[in-house]
């Protein structure tokens, strides 16, 4: 019998999310939320790019999707910007006997790291319901815990792991929220909000300190690094029009502390097209992007992941590959104990290809 599973938005992640869920075998989409009143009232595969209707048409009725009882409720609603808002959304399902698995909330990949305001309720949620709520995407998630954990798999013994995107962002269309995160386009002076203390460490320090759990190693301090490049000449690309004096590329860790020296690293290299920050690292052979761990010790290791081809660009590829990370883990979720989990409690096969 299919999952009965609903897509909560259509945004950049929600409308790959959506168009997965309908395709695949295994899952009805029973139910489709959408904020927007341009999109309230249309057909979901209209909604996604798909030709044929589903006859399942958006809402903005929170209460009528919550009494169609479904499996599962596939998150990708924008949270980190109105967290309050997306937690009573997410509590509502759980509380109502439909598990979560999510992009939002991205605090929450590794829930032990978790702010207790942000664990609690979801936690009190899943025990009223008996449902469970997974968070994961490509980055935080698939880079920080999948990757160096296939890594870690191959080694005797592993020194030091560095965790790394570096990414060129000048084709990713969204100026409004990654661009800002970054600081894109401001001056220097202008501190962006994932630079304030202790906000990258809330996001990188959890994937941290589950591969420090799963090593068996205390994690002594999260310290926390960033800087930025500023343009030299006008830089034009889709995310925005960097002018000169302008921050056109950041860079930034989390370092996890252990034994007094950074032992494992979640590094960021994310630039506005390769006219950006000449001296900072690119991916390998001339890739526009890359997901990468690396671990010295015995014997070293080192994986490089390429998201995208000829015909998908590495930005739309990562955010097709964060949905299909959301949609795979619904079968594990839906089958998972009680409670907030994280990818060390699942299954780690939650592979899945439509082979046409
Ligand atoms: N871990 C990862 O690798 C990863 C990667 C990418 C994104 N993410 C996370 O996934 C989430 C979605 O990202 P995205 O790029 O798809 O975001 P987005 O396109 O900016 O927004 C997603 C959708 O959120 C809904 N929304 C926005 N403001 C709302 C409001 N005030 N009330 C209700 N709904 C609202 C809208 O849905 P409708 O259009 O349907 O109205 C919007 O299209 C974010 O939380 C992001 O941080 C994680």
């Amino acid at each position: 019998m299919s999952l009965r599973v609903i897509q909560f938005s259509t945004g950049n992640v929600g409308r790959h999310s959506l168009r997965s869920i309908i395709n695949r075998p295994g899952l009805e989409l029973v139910g489709v939320h959408a904020s927007s009143p341009d999109k309230v009232g249309r057909d979901a595969a209209e909604l996604c790019g798909l030709d044929a209707a589903t006859g399942i048409t958006a809402t903005d009725d929170l209460q009528a999707l919550l009494a169609l009882k479904a499996d599962c409720v596939v998150y990708t609603s924008q949270a980190e910007t109105r967290p309050q808002a997306a937690l009573a959304d997410i509590t509502a399902f759980l509380a109502a006997g439909t598990n979560v698995v999510a992009t939002s909330l991205v605090w929450l990949v590794y829930p032990p790291h978790a702010d207790a305001w942000l664990r609690e309720p979801i936690e009190a949620a899943c025990a009223a319901g008996g449902t469970t709520m997974f968070v994961n995407g490509i980055d935080p998630g698939f880079s920080g815990d999948l990757l160096p954990l296939a890594a870690l798999s191959l080694t005797e013994r592993a020194d030091e792991i560095l965790v790394q995107e570096i990414f060129d962002y000048g084709t990713y269309d969204d100026a409004a929220f990654t661009g800002a995160s970054f600081g894109f386009g401001t001056t220097p002076d202008t501190v962006p909000a994932l630079f304030l203390p202790g906000v990258l460490a809330s996001i990188w320090g959890g994937p941290i300190r589950l591969l420090a759990d799963r090593l068996g190693v205390q994690v002594e301090e999260l310290r926390e690094r960033h800087e930025t490049w500023t343009a030299t000449e006008t830089i034009t690309c889709t995310m925005m029009t960097v002018e000169p004096g302008q921050v056109a590329a950041a860079r930034f860790a989390v370092e996890g502390i252990v034994h007094g020296r950074p032992a494992i690293v979640m590094e960021h290299v994310n630039r506005l097209t390769a006219q950006a920050a000449p001296e900072w690292p690119f991916p390998p052979d001339g890739r526009p992007g890359v997901h990468r761990v690396v671990v010295r010790g015995v014997p070293g290791v080192e994986i490089n992941t390429h998201v995208g081809d000829e015909s998908t660009d590495h930005n739309m590829a990562g955010v097709i590959a964060t949905a299909a990370k959301a949609v795979n883990a619904i079968p594990a979720v839906c089958a998972a104990p009680p409670g907030l989990t994280h990818l060390s409690d699942l299954p780690v096969a939650q592979a899945h290809g439509l082979m046409p």
